[in-house]
């Protein structure tokens, strides 16, 4: 129970640093990214934890195992050498996927079917049976094999953890979750900030925004692959839900929050409505029916976080330009309000009519994109600064 894995947070292509920044808030010191996610050591409780607290990771994995393999003979033998019986009961329900990427062994299906069988050898030996039931829990082994090297990881997670159990019904084009708090963490939104989102679709953005500010575990109220397996300390993991549990009640009472969102289109706000409703968040979002054009910021400062329509269809490239510059209207004049999009569109500050603070490229399931962060208050000070630069090097000629 209290072995320690090398675990992994996968993420999608961009947010590999940013799900190391989270893992080291949540104490993992260690937590490196890599291609794809970050790693980072613990137990099977640890991550239990990660799972139940992560917001931009895809899934966490354990590590089970690293070899070469450059023939079929020597990935069976391999897979079998490993431990399995230490994290698979007699019952286990073996799932096994495969990939294959320059590799000597190219086929997904015989990757698959070696190892699965490779694992239940071992464990037929190892629990002398001579079949397995397998009609225990599910343990979702992958076998990816790049430059023929094999990493053969177990899934905790199960479903995505992108799936909070909030988001049931379907808009067009809607931001995968764990992208939206990418999103909001990279910005320069903080908790105690408005965040507003002029295009909010179904919710995403400010669900996402009220979880944070209201610091609750995205994945409080789903359930992990990992819940149902026989090696976890079941009153641990009890105990970590029901801390998020107080940790979200208690922030619901003492905290105010100033999140808000609109979207023209009054059947897609219906969508946010029933979204925030399942969130738990009724009272802390607010939700209104109006195009982007005849958007306000009323505060003194705060933050815009949006997903603009992308145009990618021919005829749509013409209003999500108009939306730009609707969003580039809302934001003039507003020095102390930041403005954060998410964009496929290669002229978006050009449309938008200014060059942005920072960007960062990331990929929106297939399409890939900028996030693309304005900071009024940063230009603001650069041209403060210039001109005596300018006045110093000219003087020193
Ligand atoms: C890419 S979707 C946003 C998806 C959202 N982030 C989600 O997760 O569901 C863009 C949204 O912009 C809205 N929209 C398009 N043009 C608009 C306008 N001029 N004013 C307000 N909303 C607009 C659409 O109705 C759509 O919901």
């Amino acid at each position: 129970m209290n072995k320690t894995y090398q675990l992994g947070a996968t993420a999608a292509f961009g947010l590999e640093g940013v799900v190391a920044g989270e893992l080291k808030r949540l104490g993992y010191e260690n937590a490196k990214g890599f291609h794809g996610g970050a790693t980072f050591e613990g137990t099977l409780t640890d991550a239990f934890r990660a799972n139940l607290w992560l917001r931009t990771a895809d899934r966490v994995l354990i590590y089970f195992g690293r070899f070469k393999a450059l023939s079929f003979e020597e990935l069976f033998e391999r897979v079998k050498a490993l431990p399995w019986e230490e994290l698979l009961p007699r019952d286990a329900q073996v799932y096994v996927t495969g990939k294959c990427a320059r590799s000597k062994l190219m086929s997904v299906p015989d990757v698959q079917s070696i190892s699965k069988k490779a694992i239940v050898e071992r464990m037929k030996a190892a629990y002398s049976l001579n079949w397995l039931p397998e009609d225990g829990a599910r343990y979702h082994i992958d076998v990816h094999l790049h430059q023929d090297e094999a990493a053969v990881t177990v899934d905790t997670s199960g479903a995505g953890l992108s799936r909070r159990g909030y988001r049931t019904l379907n808009a067009e084009a809607p931001l995968r979750e764990t992208l939206a708090a990418a999103m909001l963490i990279t910005s320069p939104w903080r908790p105690w900030l408005p965040l507003y989102d002029p295009l909010c679709g179904s919710g995403t953005l400010p669900i996402e925004a009220a979880m944070i500010a209201l610091d609750r575990a995205p994945g409080l109220t789903r359930a992990f692959d990992m819940e149902r397996w026989t090696g976890v300390d079941g009153d641990a993991l009890a105990s970590l839900r029901s801390e998020a549990r107080t940790r979200f009640e208690t922030a619901k009472k003492e905290r105010a929050v100033d999140i808000s969102g609109s979207d023209m289109d009054e059947r897609v706000l219906r969508l946010a409505a029933a979204h925030r409703a399942q969130a738990g968040l009724n009272d802390f979002i607010r939700l209104e029916c109006k195009p982007v054009s005849r958007a306000q910021l009323t505060e003194p400062r705060g933050a815009v976080v949006t997903n603009p329509p992308y145009g990618e269809r021919l005829g749509d490239k013409k209003s999500a330009e108009a939306v730009c510059r609707d969003l580039s209207a809302l934001m003039r004049g507003h020095d102390d309000w930041t403005l954060t999009a998410i964009s496929s569109d290669r002229d978006f500050e050009k449309v938008y009519g200014r060059r942005c603070t920072k960007k960062r490229r990331v990929f929106n399931g297939r399409i890939e994109c900028e996030i693309l962060t304005y900071i009024p208050t940063s230009d603001r000070l650069a041209k403060e600064r210039r001109p005596a630069k300018d006045r110093g090097e000219r003087a020193k000629k």
